[in-house]
């Protein structure tokens, strides 16, 4: 079977290929300890599944939804960003619901680039940019994320030719894979580069309420004054309402892209079940939400610093990270992250990212995620402990 050349050039995606080793160790008795993907462990608010069950019950619900989603799912989230970041969206315009927020970010790119324009990618970063852009024919300049610079691309380095050529500026705050979070100024940095080269930024939002630290509050973009006029954002329940299989989440903002996201998604998909998005504004609006995300995070927490409370043992170290679901892990002087990854899993039997999977930036790094039973992120730690010991 001849590819078409859209896709000739992609490989396979980097988790199917670790899974499938996986697999085969688990033939042969390991038991593997996983920490490598990016997921959440645990299970959506109970309300949330209780309003599914209810809603699926009734005779009613089962025909195809409105492209974009109900309206009711579009007025939850505008109502989310109005009380989480007193942004007031409107639902209609402003507001378009998403087979999960991977699936916009890939369309999104479809629907604004040609080939030959560029598009701007963090490196470190979430792989679907690249992979959607490539698939758009667009030309990919990466803006490196170093631990110097906050894990925050100097956008002033972007030589004026490529910005001048550039339709999408992607960032991802809080961060994957690095757990920072942006502050005002940078992201306001961000939308002035935009206006003056006339690119979108899209802001890719999953984590915002992922927190780590009490005192860190991560930012909307949609926040900063006037930035609609420039600026989309992409959210998710996700990792909000660990609710990653629902695949439920939205863009928001700038009018004309949600437009041309709209119009091209309305060719690919015919919208989600209603009764999962009625869920889905539960898990948005919810007043018994807050209580159940505190203690949620205050689990992830506690993960994150058990990672770190080994790393010195491990001759790594890792910036404190302030959101999201990972500890991004410098590894020690001389060790590659895909030998260390290969390495750890075949002979200590525990699954973690090498860094270099996100991009060329990520190598001598590793990411380590917070989404596995506490039981189990003990256990995999003594395991690297004593495998470390054996290599030097
Ligand atoms: C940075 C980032 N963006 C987007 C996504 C996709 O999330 P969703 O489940 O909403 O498609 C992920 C998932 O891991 C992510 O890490």
């Amino acid at each position: 079977m001849r590819r078409a050349q859209r896709i000739a050039h992609l490989r396979p995606y980097f988790f199917a290929q670790v899974g499938a080793r996986i697999r085969e160790l688990q033939a042969q008795g390991v038991r593997v300890l996983r920490m490598d993907i990016g997921a959440p462990d645990g299970p959506p608010p109970p309300f949330v599944i209780e309003t599914l069950i209810r809603r699926a019950q009734e005779p009613n619900v089962h025909a195809y939804s409105p492209y974009g989603g109900i309206p009711e799912y579009r007025e939850a989230w505008a109502q989310y960003y109005r009380q989480r970041f007193g942004v007031h969206l409107d639902p209609q315009r402003e507001v378009l619901g998403l087979i999960g927020s991977k699936e916009g970010i890939f369309h999104l790119t479809q629907a604004l680039v040609d080939p030959g324009d560029v598009v701007l990618i963090p490196d470190p970063g979430y792989l679907t940019y690249t992979g959607a852009a490539r698939i758009a024919g667009a030309e990919i300049y990466f803006l490196p994320l170093k631990e110097e610079h906050d894990f925050f691309p100097d956008l002033d380095a972007i030589p004026e030719e490529v910005a001048r050529r550039a339709r999408i500026l992607w960032l991802n705050y809080p961060n994957n894979p690095t757990g920072a979070a942006a502050t005002r100024e940078q992201l306001q940095r961000a939308l002035e580069f935009a206006r003056r080269y006339d690119v979108l930024v899209a802001h890719d939002a999953p984590y915002v309420d992922v927190t780590l630290e009490p005192d860190v509050r991560p930012l909307s973009i949609l926040e900063l004054p006037g930035s609609r006029e420039v600026a989309v954002e992409f959210n998710s329940l996700s990792k909000r309402a660990n609710m990653a299989g629902w695949r439920l989440g939205a863009a928001l903002g700038n009018e004309a892209a949600i437009q041309a996201l709209h119009t091209y998604k309305s060719q690919v998909d015919s919208s989600h079940f209603r009764p999962m998005m009625e869920a889905g504004a539960v898990a948005l609006t919810d007043p018994r939400m807050e209580a159940w995300l505190e203690q949620r995070n205050a689990v992830y927490r506690q993960r994150r610093d058990l990672i770190l409370a080994h790393l010195p043992q491990l001759n790594m170290t890792a910036r404190l990270p302030v959101a999201g679901m990972y500890v991004w892990a410098r590894l020690p002087q001389g060790w590659d992250s895909m030998t260390y990854a290969r390495r750890l899993l075949e002979e200590a039997g525990v699954s973690i990212t090498p860094g270099v999977v996100f991009g060329p930036h990520g190598e001598g790094y590793v990411r380590i995620s917070l989404g596995t039973a506490t039981e189990i992120v003990e256990e995999a730690l003594n395991r690297m402990v004593q495998w470390w010991r054996s290599c030097v």
